[in-house]
C-alpha cells in the first residue's frame, strides 16, 4: 500500500520500564495516526492487549472513513448523504469496487454485467428443500451463499484478479436472488426468477413480493426507499464482520467462503441483528408511556438489557446513516399508510434517549438498525428478513475490502496473539489417581 507516510522518519516512542522504543509513526490522508507494532515483540518480547481492537487498526484501507465525533461518513471520499440522495445502489457499489464515481458508459456496463449475473444454477434451489421452513433465513443465507463455492470453481482462484472480478459480480448480482429465495420459501411461495429489464432493487422487491399466478407491479418509492437503505448499509469500515471477512480472505480462502463467514457475523445481534432486535424491543415496549421503564432497564448495570438500536463503538454522535433512514422511514409509512405506532414509540424514544443524562454521557444514540427495522416492516418483510437485506447490501463492502486485503503485497495471514492466564505446565494424572 502506498498512502502510509511515516517512512519519512515520523516515530513515536514507546517507554516500557526504562527502556525506549522508538515505533514508526504512520499518517493517513485523514483521521488518527497509527503507530506500528508490528516489530514490538521482536523488540521487547510484548505483545499488546486490546480486546475488542478500541484503539487497534487492523489494516491501511482506501475505502470507508467515519469520524464518530463528528457523525462523518465517506465512501471513498464521497459523503453518504450526497450518495444517497443522487446516486444509485450499483452507482456506490462500483465506487466502492473501482475508487471513482464510474462515467455514463462505465454504468451502463456495469449495471448490465450485474444483471446478467442474477440467476443461480438451478441445482441451488435444491439446497433450500433441506431447510425446515421455519428456518431463520439468515440461517439459510450462511449456508447458500458458502454453497456458492461448490458451483463457480472457474472463480474461486483468489491469486487470478480476472476471476476475483468475476466472483465479485456473482455475489453482488444473486445475493438479492438467494435472499428472495430464502424468503419465498419461509413463506411456501414459489421462488421468482429475476427479470433482467428491471432495475437491482426493483428485480429484488419483486422476486420477494411478487407471485407467478400475476403481474407485479413495482412501487417507485419503494424501490427508491429500499435502493437508498441498501446503500447506507453497503460499507462501514472495519466493523466486526468485515473484519472476519478480512480474517477469513487472509488464509486465502475462496470468495465465496469468506463472505459466508462474514454473513455469521453480521447475524449477531449486537451487530447487524440488531434491526431485527431493534423492532422486537420497541413491541414489547409497545406505547409511549412503558418507554421510562425500559430506559430505566437500560441503564441498569445489573440488567443485561440494551436498547437495540443505540450506541456505535465509532459514532459517539449522531450516526448519520440514522437521519437518512428515519427520512426514508417517513416516506415509506406515507407511501404504504402503515399506521405504525412503533413508529410513534421509536420517535418518542430516541427523544427521550437524546435528552437523558446517561444516553448523553455514554454518547449513546440512535445508529443505523433503529428505524431500519420499521422501515422494512412498512414495506412487508418480516423481522426475520431485516438482517438478510443488511447482508445483502453489505456484500460489497466486504467484497471491496476482501479485495483490497488480497491486493495489498504487505498482506499475510491474520494470526492475533493473548495474554494467557491459564494452568502453567503440569504433568498427565491417569484416571485412578485423580480425586
Ligand atoms: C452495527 O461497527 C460497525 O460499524 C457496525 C455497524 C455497521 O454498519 O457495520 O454500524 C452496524 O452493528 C450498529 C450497532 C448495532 N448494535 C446495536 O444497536 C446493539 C445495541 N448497542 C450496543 O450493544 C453497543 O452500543 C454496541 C455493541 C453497538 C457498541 O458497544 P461498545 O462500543 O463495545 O460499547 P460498550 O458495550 O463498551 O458500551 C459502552 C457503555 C457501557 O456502559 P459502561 O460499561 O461503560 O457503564 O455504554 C453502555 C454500556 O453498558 N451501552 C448501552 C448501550 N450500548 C452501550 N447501554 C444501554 N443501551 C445500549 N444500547
Amino acid at each position: 500500500m502506498d498512502a502510509k507516510t511515516g517512512t519519512d522518519g515520523k516515530t513515536g516512542t514507546l517507554k516500557i520500564g526504562n527502556k525506549n522504543y522508538e515505533l514508526p509513526q504512520y499518517e493517513g490522508t485523514v483521521g488518527p495516526d497509527v503507530v506500528d507494532i508490528s516489530r514490538l515483540y521482536d523488540e521487547a518480547g510484548l505483545f499488546t492487549y486490546d480486546p475488542g481492537f478500541t484503539s487497534t487498526a487492523s489494516c491501511e484501507s482506501k475505502i470507508t472513513f467515519i469520524d464518530g465525533d463528528e457523525g462523518i461518513l465517506l465512501y471513498r471520499g464521497y459523503p453518504i448523504e450526497q450518495l444517497a440522495e443522487h446516486g444509485d445502489f450499483l452507482e456506490t457499489c462500483y465506487l466502492l469496487l473501482y475508487g471513482e464515481l464510474p462515467t455514463v458508459a462505465e454504468k451502463l456496463d456495469f449495471d448490465r454485467t450485474v444483471t446478467r449475473h442474477t440467476m443461480i444454477h438451478e441445482q441451488m434451489a435444491r439446497f433450500y428443500q433441506g431447510f425446515r421452513r421455519d428456518a431463520h433465513p439468515m440461517a439459510v443465507m450462511v449456508g447458500c451463499v458458502g454453497a456458492l463455492s461448490s458451483f463457480y470453481h472457474d472463480s474461486a482462484d483468489i491469486g487470478d484478479p480476472r476471476q476475483r472480478m468475476i466472483a465479485s459480480f456473482r455475489l453482488i448480482a444473486k445475493m438479492p436472488t438467494i435472499a428472495a429465495m430464502a424468503y419465498k420459501y419461509t413463506i411456501g411461495q414459489p421462488f421468482m426468477y429475476p427479470k433482467n429489464d428491471l432495475a437491482y432493487a426493483s428485480n429484488f422487491l419483486r422476486m420477494c413480493f411478487g407471485v407467478p399466478c400475476e403481474d407485479y407491479e413495482v412501487n417507485p418509492v419503494l424501490a427508491r426507499a429500499m435502493d437508498r437503505i441498501f446503500i447506507l448499509h453497503a460499507d462501514h469500515e472495519q466493523n466486526a464482520s468485515t473484519s472476519t471477512v478480512r480474517l477469513a480472505g487472509s488464509s486465502a480462502a475462496n470468495p465465496f467462503a469468506c463472505i459466508a463467514a462474514g454473513i455469521a457475523c453480521l447475524w449477531g445481534p449486537a451487530h447487524g441483528g440488531a434491526n431485527e432486535a431493534a423492532l422486537k424491543m420497541l413491541v414489547e415496549i409497545g406505547k409511549p408511556e412503558r418507554i421510562p421503564e425500559y430506559v430505566r432497564r437500560a441503564k441498569d448495570k445489573n440488567d443485561p438489557f440494551r436498547l437495540m438500536g443505540f450506541g456505535h463503538r465509532v459514532y459517539r454522535n449522531y450516526d448519520p446513516r440514522a437521519k437518512i433512514m428515519q427520512t426514508t422511514c417517513h416516506k415509506v409509512l406515507a407511501e404504504t399508510g402503515a399506521k405504525d405506532d412503533l413508529f410513534e414509540v421509536a420517535l418518542e424514544l430516541e427523544r427521550i434517549a437524546l435528552h437523558d443524562e446517561y444516553f448523553i454521557e455514554k454518547q449513546l444514540y440512535p445508529n443505523i438498525d433503529f428505524y431500519s427495522g420499521i422501515t422494512l416492516k412498512a414495506m412487508g418483510f418480516p423481522t426475520t428478513m431485516f438482517t438478510v437485506l443488511f447482508a445483502l447490501a453489505r456484500t460489497v463492502g466486504w467484497i471491496a475490502q476482501w479485495k483490497e486485503m488480497i491486493e495489498d503485497p504487505s498482506q499475510k495471514i491474520g494470526r492475533p496473539r493473548q495474554l494467557y492466564t491459564g494452568a502453567t505446565y503440569r504433568d498427565y494424572i491417569p484416571i485412578d489417581r485423580r480425586m
